[in-house]
C-alpha cells in the first residue's frame, strides 16, 4: 500500500547538537532546525555568545571541535540535560587558500584539525549514543572544494573537504543497519564571512562569471539543505553528498 507522504520537516521534540553554530551557515541552520520543532543545542568555540539570547529554543554551550575531552564533555550534558540526541550537524570549519607549494605543517595541521578530526571526533560521540537508541542523522558540511579540487580555497581546506565526504560515507556505510544515517552538504560558495572575508579579502568576485544562477549562495540556501538530512523527508538518504551549489558543478 502506498502511504501519503508527510508534510513539511517535523523536527519537534528531536535535540539536535551543532558545531559551528555562530558561523554563518551555522546560524542560519540552527534557526531553520528550531523552527522545525527541533531542540537546539548550539556550539561553537567561543567561551559565551549572545547570538541566541534572544531564542530561547537554542541553547548555546562551547564546544572546540578538536578537543575529544571538549566533544565528549558537551555528549555527556546534554544526554544528561535532555535524555536524548537525535541529529547532529557537524559545521564548525576554517578555510585557508595557499596552494600546495605554500602550505605550511602548522596551516596543514590546524585545517585538518578543526575540519577532518573535529568531524571524527564528534561523530565518534554520538554514533554510540544513536546505535543504541537505532536513530540518528549525522550531517556534515563539506565543500565544492572537496569535490573540484577547490574553486578559490587552498591546498589543505580542498583535502579537508575530500575526507569529510569520504569520513561520512565510511559512517553511513558501517551504521546504515543501525538506523543511523550520515550525508554531507557541499556548498558552493555562500555569501559571509568565509567567502568574502578569509577567501577574498574583502573583495568578493562578481557570482554572474561563477556560478549559472548568477549569485552566490546564502546561509539559508544551506541551512534548508541540511534541514532535508536531518529530517524524516530524507529517510532512505544516507553516504551522500549533497551539493548546493547554483549549478556550479553539475554532475
Ligand atoms: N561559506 C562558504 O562559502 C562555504 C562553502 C563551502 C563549505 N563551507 C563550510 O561550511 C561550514 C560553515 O562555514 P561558514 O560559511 O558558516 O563559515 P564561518 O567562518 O562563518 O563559520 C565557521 C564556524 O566554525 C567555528 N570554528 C572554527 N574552529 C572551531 C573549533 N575548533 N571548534 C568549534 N568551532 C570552530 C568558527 O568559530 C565559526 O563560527 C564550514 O565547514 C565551511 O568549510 C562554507
Amino acid at each position: 500500500m502506498v502511504m501519503p507522504s508527510s508534510g513539511p520537516a517535523d523536527l519537534a521534540d528531536k535535540v539536535v547538537v551543532l558545531t559551528g553554530a555562530t558561523g554563518d551557515i551555522g546560524q542560519a541552520t540552527s534557526w531553520a532546525l528550531a523552527d522545525c520543532g527541533a531542540i537546539v543545542v548550539a556550539t561553537d568555540i567561543h567561551e559565551s555568545s549572545d547570538v541566541f539570547d534572544a531564542d530561547e529554543r537554542i541553547d548555546y554551550r562551547p564546544l572546540d571541535v578538536t578537543s575529544r575531552a571538549s566533544a565528549d564533555e558537551v555528549i555527556a550534558n546534554v544526554m544528561a540535560d535532555h535524555g536524548r540526541l537525535d541529529i547532529a550537524v557537524l559545521a564548525a570549519g576554517i578555510a585557508t587558500t595557499n596552494p600546495i607549494d605554500k602550505v605550511e605543517e602548522d596551516e596543514w595541521a590546524t585545517v585538518m584539525d578543526i575540519n577532518v578530526y573535529g568531524v571524527m571526533n564528534i561523530a565518534r560521540a554520538v554514533v554510540p549514543i544513536m546505535r543504541e537508541r537505532g536513530f540518528g542523522k549525522i550531517v556534515a558540511i563539506g565543500s565544492i572544494a572537496g569535490r573540484l579540487g577547490g574553486v578559490a580555497s587552498g591546498a589543505a581546506y580542498a583535502a579537508s573537504k575530500g575526507a569529510v565526504h569520504a569520513l561520512i560515507k565510511n559512517i553511513a556505510r558501517n551504521n546504515a543497519n543501525q538506523g543511523i544515517y550520515a550525508n554531507a552538504v557541499a556548498p558552493g560558495p555562500v555569501s559571509g564571512t568565509m567567502w568574502g572575508e578569509v577567501i577574498h579579502g574583502g573583495n568578493p568576485p562578481d557570482p554572474a562569471r561563477w556560478v549559472p544562477t548568477e549569485r552566490f549562495g546564502t546561509p539559508s540556501d544551506i541551512a534548508q539543505a541540511i534541514v532535508y538530512l536531518a529530517s524524516p523527508q530524507s529517510n532512505w538518504v544516507t553516504g551522500q553528498v549533497l551539493d548546493v551549489n547554483g549549478g556550479m558543478l553539475m554532475v
